[in-house]
């Protein structure tokens, strides 16, 4: 069928009622009630998607409309979460990881005034996921690691003065399983020495660090709608910040590389996408300054904008389906948030009698972690007793994980790549060798979770 749909006659309104309905009923159907839950049988997953008829019915709705690409679903997503998130903007896209390539890419853009070069170095931890590290090296600068603090898991902030160097331009780190690192020590860091601070919260959508959200400190911040985070659109993820600037130079690279600004589906927003006098727009750039912008000069006066390309970029951006679910997931966060601190505390209570031999990582003072997970590491590091451990956990349902790549460094993909390691990583190497998580996510009861402490507690005596 060609595009010249018809716009929305009545009986086309009613069967868009009637599918809708049928999909809430479909969802009832096929929920069964759930058989009841056996310890030491039942599966307790570490993380799960969490959702209702209404994200059904979102995700078929959107799907009627047919849009596909990210349309009007998107940019309401997009306008509800930047609120949500505290930021002025908030730019959709296909994965956490594809929001840390974004935001780490864009330091490197012309529109700024003093972009990125070849060499630069970026401040981080090794102690994480991969693709918070992974854009710093792809972008072709240096990532200076620092150790993590043993209480939190976070960036140890007292190390940070030490690993400065003349090249250093940026501090890019995660706030660890949803744990806020020290936002007022690294904050404080970046302004006195004038870095630009990007905020991993692909972990911690809901977390504050007194009073405020987490991401609303740096300059850019990331977060992921993988399933087993805060909310999930399947794959997807998003960038926030509230410079404009950066704004243009995030979607540019997301959208191709273009320059023209035009939301998905609208044309000629800038009224003269036929108009611009490339030559002289960067004769008049290059005359007051204007970074790289001398190069619109070999385009043909009246090229149109809609294919003028101002950065090296990607096409990394969702569907229209995916925003819409994330509508819907959106609203329910409040109460996933509360869920999460509330599982964590109880399984942070229950598992108390294993406290002489593992460290349960706490809140970094001043935070309100949305945790993503609880977070242990061994007292003393026994990389073969974790792994027989690991094994009954599976064996008894107890879905149990390492922290991602434990230390970076120690990873197939990171071998060779050119970095620097500012003192040495003690804590990172731990938790490394003794690191391990168990879920708190909004889908465990009660029973769940007290099920879950009994058997760590009975396995790790056995393993
Ligand atoms: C801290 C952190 N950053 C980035 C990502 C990547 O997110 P995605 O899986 O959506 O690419 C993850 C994934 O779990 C993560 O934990």
């Amino acid at each position: 069928m060609a595009d010249d749909v018809n716009e929305s006659p009545a009986d086309a309104e009613q069967l868009r009622a009637e599918i809708l309905r049928l999909t809430a009923e479909y969802h009832r159907a096929r929920s069964r009630p759930s058989r009841p839950f056996v310890p030491g049988t039942s599966r307790i997953p570490y993380a799960g998607r969490i959702f209702d008829e209404r994200e059904l019915q979102a995700a078929v709705g959107s799907s009627l409309d047919f849009w596909l690409t990210l349309g009007p679903e998107g940019h309401a997503f997009e306008k509800s979460f930047a609120e949500v998130v505290g930021a002025r903007n908030a730019l959709m896209v296909n994965s956490g990881s594809s929001a840390n390539l974004l935001a780490v890419s864009a330091l490197g853009s012309h529109l700024l005034d003093h972009p990125l070069e070849p060499g630069d170095e970026i401040i981080t931890v090794a102690a994480g996921f991969p693709t918070t590290v992974a854009p710093i090296v792809q972008n072709g600068w240096v990532p200076v690691f620092v150790d993590v603090d043993a209480e939190t898991a976070n960036v140890d902030a007292s190390l940070l003065e030490g690993a400065l160097s003349d090249r250093t331009r940026a501090v890019m780190i995660a706030h660890t399983l949803g744990n806020p690192f020290d936002l007022g020590a690294v904050s404080a860091f970046c302004r006195d020495h004038d870095l630009t601070l990007i905020e991993d919260c692909c972990d911690a959508l809901g977390s504050t660090y007194g009073g405020r959200p987490v991401g609303t400190f740096g300059d850019l911040a990331t977060y992921s709608f993988y399933p087993a985070h805060h909310i999930t659109t399947g794959e997807g993820g998003a960038v926030a910040t509230s410079h404009p600037k950066l704004k243009r130079v995030v979607e540019s690279l997301r959208d191709w590389g273009r320059d023209c600004w035009c939301p998905s589906g609208h044309d000629n927003t800038c009224a003269k996408r036929f108009e611009w006098d490339w030559p002289a727009l960067a004769e008049k750039r290059a005359c007051s300054g204007g970074n790289g912008t001398g190069a619109y000069g070999a385009l043909p006066v009246g090229y149109d904008h809609k294919y003028v390309y101002s950065h090296l970029g990607y096409n990394l951006k969702p569907t229209d389906i995916q925003a819409a679910i994330g509508r819907v997931q959106l609203e329910k966060l409040p109460a996933f948030t509360e869920a999460r601190r509330r599982n964590h505390a109880q399984l942070a209570a229950a598992l108390e009698p294993v406290t002489d031999d593992w460290h349960i990582v706490t809140a970094t003072p001043g935070s309100d972690p949305s945790w993503f997970a609880l977070l242990m590491i061994q007292r003393t590091p026994d990389p073969e007793r974790i792994a027989r451990l690991g094994r009954a956990l599976d064996a008894k349902g107890v879905g149990n994980r390492r922290l991602f790549g434990g230390n970076l460094l120690r990873q197939p993909a990171f071998h060779g790549v050119e970095h620097r390691v500012a003192g040495e990583l003690p804590n990172t190497e731990r938790i490394a060798d003794g690191g391990l998580f168990l879920g708190v996510y909004p889908g465990l009861t009660e029973e769940m979770i007290a099920a879950q402490a009994q058997i760590f507690v009975e396995e790790w005596a056995a393993a």
